[in-house]
């Protein structure tokens, strides 16, 4: 039986996490640390409130003293770190939060444990414990489009001030192993998509805009590859890895699923269309949609300036946790896309109380006017 403290449980993957974990270790003690940012919501975690064998607090990764006092009073064994800024629009019009949360915060972690774990029971006499850190394959740069797949030997090479905060980390999270001999694994994963997700993000924000009819903004030439994963296998990927994971060692996750950007947004355009013209109840519950009036949402498909720094393709070789620890992602894309349109279909109040569209302004302020933009005809 675990004790674990999930970092950054009330956001997307974290709180993804935080349920599977206590439907698959319904004994375990799961207490979730976040301080509630834009990202973080309670309300992804209403399920888990008030259940035995589990506690919300409310607090910052980088209180030191908060951290260490739970690992003790809590008597929790094992980290698993989501806390992060992780948007990477974000990370280019202010750097500062990610330098402060994805590093600073890590570090405190880690001296947190460290001193929790490692410095508190007799010389030579640890307590059995495991630092988990949950990274990116951002870390690792940019692939041309004839380049193998990242593994977990593949330098790191961060391009936006995001992935050099997760890089920075990483490198830490190491550092403490090699140097304190504290127990830890990293994972390096792919584009997660799935329930809970914040609408900044591709696949949340494609969907929410059409349902607005709201112009769908494509980054570039919009053929930047992604490899993209259902959540709830990346959280299956960890669960693997905290179980029969080698201590020291990195595991990268992915989805054998490349797909360009415009790809995704045209295939969720037609889905979406698809799900309004057979379903009568839809079609007045989002009269903005271009479906509810017999259009497709492929018009709302507008070209912007690029992202500064924009990778142009990430894509993870995933033999390595797939042969040494059996990991299989469950979920295919096709079945994937269709549960998260579900989900987000069924939970309009979710997101209408996440986003105001506030954000999306001062995104399109800083990223240069719509005058920019070429709306693309629907095809066909
Ligand atoms: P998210 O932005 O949805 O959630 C981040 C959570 O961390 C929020 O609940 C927020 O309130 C909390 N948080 C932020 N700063 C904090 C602080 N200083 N103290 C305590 N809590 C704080 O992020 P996500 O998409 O769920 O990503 C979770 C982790 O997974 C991140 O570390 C990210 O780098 C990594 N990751 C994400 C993806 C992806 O596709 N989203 C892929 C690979 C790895
Ligand atoms: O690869 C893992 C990473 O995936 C995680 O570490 C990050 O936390 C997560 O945010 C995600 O980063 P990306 O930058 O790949 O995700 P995002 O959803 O922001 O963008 C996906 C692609 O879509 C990217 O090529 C940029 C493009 N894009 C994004 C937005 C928000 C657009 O074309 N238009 C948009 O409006």
């Amino acid at each position: 039986m675990r004790r674990i403290l999930i970092t950054g449980g009330a956001g997307f993957i974290g709180a993804n996490f935080v349920h599977y974990w206590r439907r698959t270790y319904p004994a375990d003690h799961v207490v979730v640390l976040d301080s509630l940012t834009y990202a973080g919501n309670l309300a992804n975690l209403q399920e888990a409130q008030g259940q035995p064998n589990f506690r919300f607090i409310r607090g910052d990764i980088r209180d030191y003293e908060l951290v260490r006092n739970l690992l003790i009073e809590e008597r929790l064994d094992t980290i698993v770190h989501f806390a992060a800024e992780s948007h990477v629009d974000r990370s280019i019009l202010g750097p500062d939060a990610f330098v402060e949360t994805n590093i600073v915060g890590t570090h405190t972690l880690l001296k947190a444990a460290k001193s929790a774990w490692l410095d508190r029971g007799p010389a030579g006499a640890p307590s059995p414990h495991r630092f988990h850190q949950v990274s990116t394959d951002e870390v690792f740069g940019s692939l041309s489009p004839v380049a193998p797949p990242f593994t977990e030997e593949t330098p790191y090479a961060p391009n936006s001030p995001y992935a050099a905060s997760k890089a920075a980390a990483d490198h830490l999270v190491r550092a403490y192993h090699q140097t304190y001999g504290l127990e830890v694994t990293i994972s390096n994963c792919s584009n997660n998509y799935g329930p809970y997700q914040f609408p900044e993000k591709l696949i949340p924000l494609v969907l929410v805009n059409i349902l607005e009819g709201r112009p769908l903004p494509i980054y570039g030439d919009g053929r930047n590859i992604r490899d993209w994963l259902y959540v709830e296998d990346h959280c299956r990927g960890i669960d693997c890895i905290l179980q029969q994971g080698r201590v020291g060692e990195c595991y990268a996750i992915g989805g054998d699923n490349e797909k360009s950007n415009i790809e995704i947004v045209e295939l969720v355009c037609r889905l979406v269309d698809e799900k309004m013209a057979s379903s009568a109840t839809l079609r007045p519950r989002f009269p903005r949609a271009p479906a509810a009036s017999g259009r497709s949402a492929k018009e709302l498909i507008t070209y912007v300036k690029d992202r500064p720094g924009h990778d142009r393709r990430y894509a993870i070789d995933g033999r390595k946790i797939k042969q040494a620890l059996g990991f299989t992602a469950a979920e295919s894309f096709a079945t994937g896309i269709v549960k998260t349109i579900d989900w987000y279909l069924a939970n309009e109040i979710w997101w209408r109380q996440v986003m105001d569209g506030s954000y999306r302004q001062w995104i399109d302020s800083q990223y240069g006017p719509r005058a920019e933009s070429a709306v693309v005809s629907p095809r066909g």
